[in-house]
């Protein structure tokens, strides 16, 4: 599946079948998070094999169940945008592996994951990660004016991008962010609220594989070329 497909197909999943992630997945998933880590100082992990994650009470009023494998987002305060980023590129780098996910914020055992969390740093969320029992459903988006200045004069980066950021998974499916055209150029911001800017960290790269550039990349890069 390419990476376009990938992010119009994604959907939230949380019921997962009992089977474990191929061994050669399991392998691609850990080499893009020692990229991801080693390029922002975040600390994500991957934890495989264990259910006690989204044991207990929240996790099943989520209607979660059979998560054995999650990713863990922590590391120092400030990194929202960074998190979301880089949190989507596994989201969608798991679709492609044929695997679903879900970015839980709040339904699951928070007292137990925090175990992979080091002291010094904070547990923004979790990931859900495997094999789903079904492909999830699409959600309800905005009109893309809502979360956009788009009109037929911006050019079809710039729609594709919005196209893309539209689809994007944000907590309670908030879609709190909105992308202006400007200087032929784009800007990009979040109203304010809880998990506004980690939701507007995962619609900039839903933006960046719809435009086909990567422009919030590199701002979160320091203009660095990625
Ligand atoms: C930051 C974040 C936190 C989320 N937290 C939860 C959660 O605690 N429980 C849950 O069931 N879904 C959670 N979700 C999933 C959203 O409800 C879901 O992404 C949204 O409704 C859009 O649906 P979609 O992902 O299928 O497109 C979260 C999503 C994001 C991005």
């Amino acid at each position: 599946m390419d990476i376009l497909e990938a992010v119009k197909n994604r959907h939230s999943v949380r019921r997962y079948m009992n089977i474990s992630i191929k061994e050669k997945n399991v392998e691609l998933l850990q080499e893009r998070i020692n990229i991801i880590n080693n390029k922002t100082g975040l600390k994500i992990k991957l934890v495989l094999n264990e259910p006690e994650g989204f044991s207990g009470i929240l996790a099943h009023y989520g209607n979660f169940s059979g998560v054995n494998n999650f990713f863990v987002l922590s590391g120092p305060e400030g990194k929202d945008k960074e998190v979301g980023y880089y949190g989507e590129e596994l989201v969608i780098l798991s679709q492609q592996l044929g695997l679903n996910t879900c970015w839980v914020a709040l339904t699951y055992n928070r007292k137990f994951v925090k175990k992979y969390v080091d002291e010094e740093d904070k547990l923004y969320v979790v990931i859900s990660v495997g094999v789903g029992t079904t492909q999830g459903t699409t959600h309800k988006s905005k009109p893309l004016e809502e979360i956009s200045n788009i009109s037929d004069d911006c050019p079809d980066w710039f729609k594709s991008g919005v196209e893309c950021a539209s689809l994007a998974p944000t907590a309670i499916n908030q879609q709190k962010f909105y992308f202006e055209f400007k200087d032929n150029g784009v800007v990009s911001r979040a109203e304010r609220g809880p998990l506004t800017e980690l939701d507007l960290g995962i619609a900039e790269y839903h933006f960046d594989v719809g435009s086909g550039k990567q422009i919030f990349a590199e701002r979160l890069n320091n203009g660095r070329k990625v």
